[in-house]
């Protein structure tokens, strides 16, 4: 089944995080998006041609999101054969694109989604099958060129809708945008540990992240998950709280750490961190303010990481305005915005990429 004849308008398939929920409506309506239909966590959404969902200003509030080329709305489970037709359609529609890879992700990720997992990987199984080469593992995901076209597929009791799409294009590795990356070691500490892992892996999208033995400037760091996840990793960090760290940090190889208010601290003459990485409670431009004057600490080409919270705004509009204030401070202190986005680990916050 193709998925429009209407040439004005293309099909796709959003995911807004629960946590915006309440501002969904808004979202949607400020893409112009019509005739919404829910499957699962995404929303169906028919938008102008042309327009993408995370291409305007709302499109932080989308953290995945795919043009669907192909749409099969049924019932897989009372659909007899449904691997098969849905492989050979995929195939006779797709194969001579030659995607690089296909990845069929579930519309209802979460406990209880154990059957469609099985039908997506069975799938999945198929379609390498009538696409040579594009045979993938699945761990191999974020090695992908982030600018070459996958077929990603969802799948879910709404059926199947599928399209083709690079990994930047979607904001994401993975079908859906949504996979739990191996447990990282500074959720021990703290769950922003598996923040950072995260941030990193999403990282590759934009570029070659910070490699192994990178110096780490780090605001905000306790109790310490961020900082032990890139300890873990093999990188150095100075971190600076006006709390202590956790015990567990005590003594930790590659890791200087000051006791202190970060508006208070002032590294020594001549020190030059690769990249530095602000996960601050608290006012968020202040936040930023600090980022923005410890940027002289930093080298040529090193990438901030920051954590958008969004303490003391409330609707659409104060998000909107809150991440426009701090795009116009990065541009005045000369940094290179490369993404905003949710990850799946954040709270009411964005994640934020510059590279300086
Ligand atoms: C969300 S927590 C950071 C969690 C941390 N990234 C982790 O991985 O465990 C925010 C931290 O920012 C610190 N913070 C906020 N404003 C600060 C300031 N002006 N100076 C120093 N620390 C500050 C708080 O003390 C708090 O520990």
């Amino acid at each position: 089944m193709s998925a429009s004849c209407d040439i004005t308008h293309v099909l796709w398939l959003v995911r807004i995080p629960e946590v915006f929920a309440d501002l969904r409506p808004e979202i949607l309506a400020a893409m112009a998006a019509s005739s919404r239909k829910e499957l699962g966590v995404y929303s169906l959404v028919r938008l102008p041609a042309g327009v993408s969902p995370r291409g305007g200003a709302a499109g932080i509030f989308v953290p995945w999101c795919l043009p669907v080329e192909h749409a099969w709305p049924c019932d897989p489970g009372k659909t007899e054969g449904f691997i098969e037709k849905a492989a050979s359609a995929l195939a006779r529609k797709f194969s001579a694109r030659h995607p690089r890879t296909v990845w069929v992700g579930v519309l209802q990720p979460g406990p209880g989604d154990g059957w469609f997992k099985r039908l997506a990987s069975n799938l999945r199984g198929r379609c390498l099958q009538l696409f040579p080469g594009s045979a993938m593992p699945l761990a191999e995901a974020g090695s992908q060129q982030p600018g070459e076209a996958a077929l990603f597929c969802m799948i879910g009791a709404g059926g199947l809708y599928a399209g083709m799409a690079s990994p930047r294009e979607c904001n994401g590795f993975y079908p859906g945008g949504i996979h739990h990356l191996p447990k990282s070691a500074g959720t021990s500490i703290s769950r922003a540990g598996a923040k950072i892992a995260e941030a990193l892996h999403h990282a590759a999208l934009h570029g070659k992240p910070p490699g192994k033995g990178t110096h780490w400037l780090e605001l905000g760091a306790s109790p310490g998950g961020m900082t032990l996840e890139l300890l873990n990793r093999g990188h150095h960090v100075t971190a600076i709280d006006r709390a202590l760290l956790d015990p567990r940090l005590e003594g930790a190889v590659g890791l200087e750490f000051y006791q202190k208010d970060v508006s208070s601290w002032h590294p020594a003459r001549g020190r030059k961190f690769d990249a530095l990485l602000c996960d601050m409670n608290g006012d968020p431009l202040d936040a930023f303010a600090q980022v923005l004057r410890l940027k002289t600490c930093l080298r040529d080409g090193a990438w901030i990481i920051f954590t958008l919270k969004t303490t003391g705004r409330e609707g659409m509009d104060e998000l909107l305005a809150l991440h426009r204030k701090v795009l116009a401070g990065a541009e005045t202190g000369r940094c290179d915005h490369m993404a905003t986005t949710h990850l799946s680990g954040n709270r009411r916050e964005f994640t934020m990429w510059f590279r300086c």
